[in-house]
């Protein structure tokens, strides 16, 4: 398609993604609108949407899905074969953009091959004015720019593109809205992820999320319990609440509910298995804690995102915990809930990080132990407090502060599943391995990958697995019923 002209631009701005203000944030739930002409085109028309994120990102996948396949898209698996294709993309190191880069650069000569094919690019990469302005002057296979906040505009977006052979861009910076009703098309019939906020206002130095999703703005109770009613009425076992920060539920809605309310009520729907992801180490309740314990379809399981253990750099990474604190509340959830696994995020060579600093990051993280734990080099993100902040640690240093770390994270990872050989574990069975038709494969309560000898007969139901074997990142064995 030749561009003719440049159409709707609004353009980000994450200076004013930085904004917040006290103002309720609206809960809209119109339909999304289709024009009619698009309907007609799209009729013989398939459509590829590659995530590249986190949950949320994931979850925003399943909802352009939803509306394509509304248009009346089809679904097809292949970029080069679709005629829509959109690159659902994430911001929050360098190495993802990387990769967005790379697809973006291989699917340029599709476009050359099919004159109707549509290119799109969102989420949070293009959030950024620096992303935006560097796809238009160097990817002119790019057709489409949508953010965040405009997925509910699909419809309109590639009417504008297809019709007017236009360049259309449109990525909002601002705090959001809460949409209901959209469409999905979930992506597994087994496992679902919910929703319960979006966006976060913790502003972590180093973390470009809040100027990509937003303000903190949670759905009402009511819409989150109803969702999960009927996606057990369809047959789901298991669902993810999801938010940047779980903690912080209801606390915008002022209604006097809050995340640990929100556990309890969840519970009383009885689906089989109920997780949730992320809780922020701050303002993790005791209530939190309770219900956690209590209910037995909430999953002992938690991600515990560390970042450093050093209290000097935890306070310029803005994260508002002490190591103490967090070592306290690490125990607790360890105490209390039985069963429970723990895993972490961490962060190597935030800037200035000494090597001291580092090393008290290894203390914690050998006496803790964590059942497992994701480790990233520090990216600098522009438009964060932390990309200003002066960096005098090399690159090779980083490197092998990073591996040095590694070890540690995959010997206790090791260590705490050693402890479940010769015990049972319940497995949700998901499928059969690629390799072996006589192994499946599935999650523990606690998060454990599980792969073990079973029949087909299992799949989808959740069975119990005796241990025979660990590995660093699975555990193997067979199951007994
Ligand atoms: N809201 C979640 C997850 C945010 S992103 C939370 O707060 O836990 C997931 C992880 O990416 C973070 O926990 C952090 O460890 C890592 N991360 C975020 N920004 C980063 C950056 N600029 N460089 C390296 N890692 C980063
Ligand atoms: Fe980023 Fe911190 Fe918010 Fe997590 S809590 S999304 S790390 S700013
Ligand atoms: Fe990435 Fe955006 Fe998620 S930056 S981690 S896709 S919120």
């Amino acid at each position: 398609m030749n561009k003719n002209y440049e159409k709707y631009f609004i353009k980000p701005s994450i200076k004013n993604a930085a904004k917040r203000t006290k103002k309720r944030v609206e809960i809209i739930r119109k339909d999304v609108v289709i024009p009619d002409r698009l309907k007609q085109i799209a009729i013989n028309k398939t459509y590829c949407v590659r995530t590249f994120g986190c949950q949320a990102n994931e979850r925003d996948g399943e909802i352009i899905s939803g509306i394509l396949e509304e248009i009346g898209y089809k679904f097809e698996s292949n970029p080069e074969k679709a005629d829509l294709v959109i690159l659902n993309t994430c911001a929050v190191r360098e190495n993802a953009e990387e990769k967005v880069f790379g697809t973006m650069g291989g699917l340029k000569k599709i476009k050359n091959d099919n004159p109707d094919f549509i290119f799109g690019i969102c989420g949070c990469m293009v959030q950024q004015d620096d992303i935006v302005e560097k796809i238009l002057k160097k990817y002119p296979q790019v057709d489409l720019i949508f953010g965040t906040h405009n997925i509910n505009n699909i419809p309109a977006l590639i009417d504008n593109a297809y019709f007017d052979k236009a360049r259309v861009v449109e990525v909002y910076s601002k705090e959001g809205e809460v949409y209901e009703n959209l469409p999905s098309k979930r992506e597994n019939n087994l496992k679902a992820w919910v929703n319960i906020m979006y966006g976060c206002d913790k502003f972590c130095t180093y973390c470009i999320v809040p100027y990509t999703r937003g303000k903190e703005r949670s759905r009402l109770m009511e819409d989150i319990l109803q969702e999960v009613n009927d996606l057990k009425k369809s047959g789901y076992k298991e669902i993810t609440l999801l938010g940047q920060n779980v903690n912080a539920y209801g606390n915008d809605l002022n209604l006097g509910y809050n995340f640990a309310d929100l556990l309890n009520e969840v519970a009383k729907t009885n689906i089989d298995r109920i997780r949730f992801t992320t809780s922020h180490p701050w303002n993790f309740t005791k209530e939190m804690i309770n219900a956690i314990a209590n209910n037995k379809n909430i999953m002992p399981y938690v991600h515990l995102p560390l970042q450093s253990g050093d209290d000097d750099i935890l306070r310029k990474m803005a994260r508002r915990y002490t190591i103490k604190e967090y070592v306290d509340l690490y125990k607790e959830i360890r105490n209390k809930i039985e069963g429970v696994c723990i895993t972490t995020d961490i962060i190597v060579g935030f800037p200035g990080e000494t090597l001291e600093q580092f090393e008290n990051t290894l203390k914690i993280v050998d006496e803790l132990k964590y059942d497992g734990a994701f480790t990233f080099i520090y990216s600098p993100r522009s438009g964060t407090p932390a990309a200003k902040m002066k960096d005098d640690v090399s690159n090779k240093e980083k490197h092998e502060r990073f591996n040095r770390l590694l070890d540690i994270v995959n010997k206790h990872a090791l260590d705490r599943n050693k402890e479940y050989e010769g015990k049972i574990l319940k497995v949700l069975v998901e499928g059969p391995s690629k390799r072996n038709p006589n192994i499946f494969s599935g999650y523990s309560e606690n998060n454990k990958l599980v792969n073990f000898v079973g029949n087909p007969n299992m799949i989808s139901k959740i069975v119990k697995v005796k241990i025979k074997k660990a590995k660093s990142f699975t555990l193997e064995g067979e199951a007994i019923g």
